[in-house]
């Protein structure tokens, strides 16, 4: 009896340690030991340096998930075989940072484990750690491994997929469900929009005239740091959270209630009473938001993984092998 108690809880155990995709909690265990480690190292050099690249890191693991799933295709660099991959998409470029700091832990990693860690665990390794950081250790999660890298990735790819700023509240709606993720997911992952910078470009739609509903003392200021039309050659960066730019923290669900955000789809998620009442409840409940968004990180770094039979481990991220 106890011998038969002892293998349905091994079983368990088991199944606990496998989550759901076929990822596997420990997957680097074995075969690579230190890879957690060494990530975790890079990408808290890197902050130090530079909190925004954080901010970048985080940006891209998302980025990376909602385009061909969480596989690194959104590193890969232009080829003549594919001169237009996701890295060019205009979501993408010249926005998008953060792609060095994965070529250093990268190579950290082929020295002492060659071809056993794929990029896009790398990826959602980094922007887990990034978070680990930039929230002064309030967000700590642990992620589950064992995603490989892609072989596809299509510019076009990043328009049809990444939702834009200029979104309403049932277009992001529709396109987070597309990828698997709800209305919950969706209000608490924009609340990456509490560090990091942005374009002027991703928001002078509503900053000129007529105006729109962000508050008026932010637009002003934004008037004053943004041309009127934005262009490749003049586009100059502000900062997401004007009162705690660089701690990932839910200060930006107080500024989603006061109008101080950026983009239309940061103001939109005012604009249901049930989406409205998750912001209230992000920003009045201590510690709720960071336990709500290690779970949706850990959930959307499963969007559509590759298997075995259409991808790899690559041992540069930026080609294919
Ligand atoms: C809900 C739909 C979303 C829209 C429409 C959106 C849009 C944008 C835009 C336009 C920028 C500024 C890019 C630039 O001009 O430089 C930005 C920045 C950023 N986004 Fe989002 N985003 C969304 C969701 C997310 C999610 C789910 C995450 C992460 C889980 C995220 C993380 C970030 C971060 C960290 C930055 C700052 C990046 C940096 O400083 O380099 N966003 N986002």
């Amino acid at each position: 009896m106890a011998r038969v108690a002892a293998i349905l809880v091994s079983c368990v155990l088991l199944l606990a340690a496998t989550s759901s995709h076929g990822l596997k909690y420990g997957y680097y265990n074995r075969r690579c030991p230190p890879a957690e480690f060494i990530v975790r190292k890079v990408v808290g050099k890197a902050i130090r340096q530079n909190p925004g690249i954080g901010a970048g890191l985080i940006r891209l693991a998302f980025h990376d998930c909602f385009v061909q799933g969480c596989d690194a295709s959104v590193l890969l660099d232009p080829t003549p075989a594919n001169p237009r991959p996701e890295k060019l998409g205009p979501p993408n470029f010249p926005s998008l940072r953060g792609f060095e700091v994965i070529d250093v832990a990268k190579a950290a990693l082929e020295r002492v484990c060659p071809g056993k860690v794929s990029c896009a665990d790398v990826v959602q390794f980094a922007g887990r750690d990034a978070a680990f950081f930039l929230s002064d250790h309030k967000v700590n999660y642990t992620l589950p491994g064992g995603r490989l890298d892609g072989r596809v990735s299509l510019e076009n790819e990043t328009l049809a997929f990444l939702p834009p700023p200029s979104f309403n509240l049932s277009e992001l709606v529709d396109s987070f469900r597309t990828k698997g993720l709800d209305v919950d997911d969706l209000v608490v992952l924009s609340g990456s929009h509490t560090i990091g910078r942005s374009h002027c470009s991703s928001f002078s739609d509503r900053i000129g005239t007529p105006p729109s509903d962000m508050d008026a003392g932010l637009a002003a200021v934004l008037r004053r740091r943004c041309p009127a039309n934005p262009n490749f050659n003049n586009d100059p960066t502000v900062v997401q959270d004007i009162f705690t730019p660089n701690r990932l923290d839910n200060q930006y669900y107080n500024n989603v209630l006061r109008r101080k955000v950026l983009f239309k789809s940061d103001a939109a998620l005012l604009t249901s009473t049930e989406t409205a009442r998750k912001v209230v409840e992000n920003a009045a409940v201590r510690g709720r938001w960071e336990r709500k968004f290690a779970r949706a990180m850990v959930k959307m770094a499963a969007i559509e993984v590759k298997t075995a039979a259409n991808g790899e481990v690559r041992r540069n991220c930026r080609v294919v092998n």
